[in-house]
């Protein structure tokens, strides 16, 4: 298949400690304002105080941010030639902005299942073809039977793509297992990942996506409760708990027993709720203060104000309902309006296989009414301020700034714009994740 064939590339040695970006064209910084708060509004397009322009020059050392300036500053400082401590890059005008930060993927998983569209092409839903044998519980069955080698290997290669279209941070769910020799089986191979590798990977616990074949709902629940949950926080394998919450799947009640739960053993949560309907999710996910409510294409305005009164971030998948052919239509312009905070992000899974944040900025931009700038926030420094809790200590990323962490893109092009201006084609020309070029 194609995934067999791409191959991964971080470990290329760079020769140096030291990195040196001369030249480059305007860099959005979106250092602005409390970097552990999300955007919101008008803030979200003030270019004044979030971009910079060309013609500029940055120092990393080791994976720190250590000084923006002038180019030519930084070129009399440092010369212009690589060293044994120093690697100069040429930028030649190229916009810089901060790495993507993917808040929602089904990273791991197993199969294939291509012959979906034909599905529903020929009118069956996806409910209907989650009822007849595909949907989760197909790639359930190849998840189960897969060695942890080969999900490892896709994992890597997963990852590897998502280097090149930008992301340097990811949440990754497990959910395709559902037993908890299976569920743990996926976050331990997060776990390798999240050390094996250079990429941020937060990782999330979702036993709740679906009841395994040959069980029913209750006594579902009370294994989710009793047997994964303790077994995921015993290894210490998960920073958040997931529930699918959508009428069909999990209901309100199950789901607020499941978030009470792991809330008990010390595990927040960020729910999928409201994708195909407004069954309430996205009311209860703030009720039981979610760090984020996921998908939320069909929430009430009523649900989006609490949420937002309570800080809990709205975060917009509409990669998933463009495969699924329905309407694009997602409140965007409505949020900014409302400042409320909101994320995009690409829920990466069987159904929806793509790693691209440009993609998703393209049909944030080109469909939904945002602005690259405003389409940037959502994918940088706003789902990174989901993602602060499990890192004490680390430096938030999703903006670029002194002292901050060296995860930075160089786009092909002198536009900060063109990072979603490229449906189908790459904008990235180097991805640098914590000071290496990884891309
Ligand atoms: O976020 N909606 C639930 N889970 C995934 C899709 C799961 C699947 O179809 O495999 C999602 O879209
Ligand atoms: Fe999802």
């Amino acid at each position: 298949t194609f995934e067999s064939r791409t191959t991964y590339q971080w470990n290329v040695p760079i020769p140096s400690m030291r990195l040196l970006l001369l030249n480059s064209g305007p860099v959005a910084t979106l250092a602005c304002g409390d970097l552990n708060s999300p955007l919101t509004g008008a803030d979200m397009s003030d270019t004044e105080s979030m971009v910079q322009d060309g013609d500029n020059g940055i120092l990393i050392d080791s994976d720190i941010i250590a000084k923006i300036s002038q180019s030519e500053e930084l070129a009399d400082e440092f010369g212009t030639e690589d060293n044994s401590t120093l690697r100069v890059i040429d930028c030649e005008g190229k916009a810089i902005i901060p790495g993507f930060v993917d808040s929602h993927t089904h990273l791991l998983w197993e199969g294939d299942r291509s012959n979906e569209m034909q599905l529903r092409h020929k009118g069956l839903t996806y409910s209907d073809i989650a009822k007849s044998g595909g949907g989760i519980q197909k790639t359930v069955d190849f998840t189960r039977s897969a060695s942890i080698e080969s999900l490892t290997k896709l994992g890597q290669r997963r990852i590897s793509r998502a280097f090149e279209f930008g992301t340097t941070t990811m949440e990754c769910k497990s959910g395709y297992g559902l037993t908890v020799n299976s569920e743990l089986k996926l976050l331990e191979v997060n776990q390798f990942l999240s050390e094996q590798t250079p990429m941020s990977i937060h990782s999330t616990w979702l036993g709740a996506h679906d009841v395994p074949k040959g069980t029913n709902m209750d006594d579902y629940v009370d294994e989710l409760i009793n047997v994964q949950l303790p077994a995921v926080v015993e290894q210490g394998y998960a920073e958040y708990a997931d529930v699918f919450c959508e009428p069909g799947w999990f209901s309100l009640e199950h789901t607020e027993l499941i978030v009470k739960a792991a809330k008990k053993l010390g595990l927040a949560s960020r729910l999928h709720v409201d994708e195909f309907v407004d069954g309430g999710g996205l009311q209860l996910a703030t009720e039981l203060g979610a760090i984020s409510g996921d998908h939320v294409g069909h929430s009430s305005e009523s649900a989006r104000q609490s949420a937002s009164d309570s800080g809990v971030m709205q975060t917009f998948l509409p990669g998933t309902p463009y495969i699924l052919g329905h309407n694009l239509e997602t409140p965007l312009r409505q949020c900014i309006e409302n400042n409320w905070p909101f994320s995009l992000a690409t829920d990466f899974n069987p159904n929806c296989r793509t790693l691209s944040m440009p993609f998703v900025g393209s049909l944030a931009t080109h469909r939904l009414g945002l602005s690259p700038i405003e389409a940037l926030v959502a994918v940088t420094r706003n789902p990174a301020t989901t993602l602060l809790n499990s890192t004490p200590g680390q430096q938030v990323t999703g903006s670029i700034r002194e002292g901050g962490p060296a995860d930075l893109l160089i786009l092909d092009s002198q536009y900060i714009d063109a990072w979603c201006q490229m449906p189908g084609d790459n904008p990235i020309y180097r991805t640098i994740k914590s000071g290496d070029i990884v891309n």
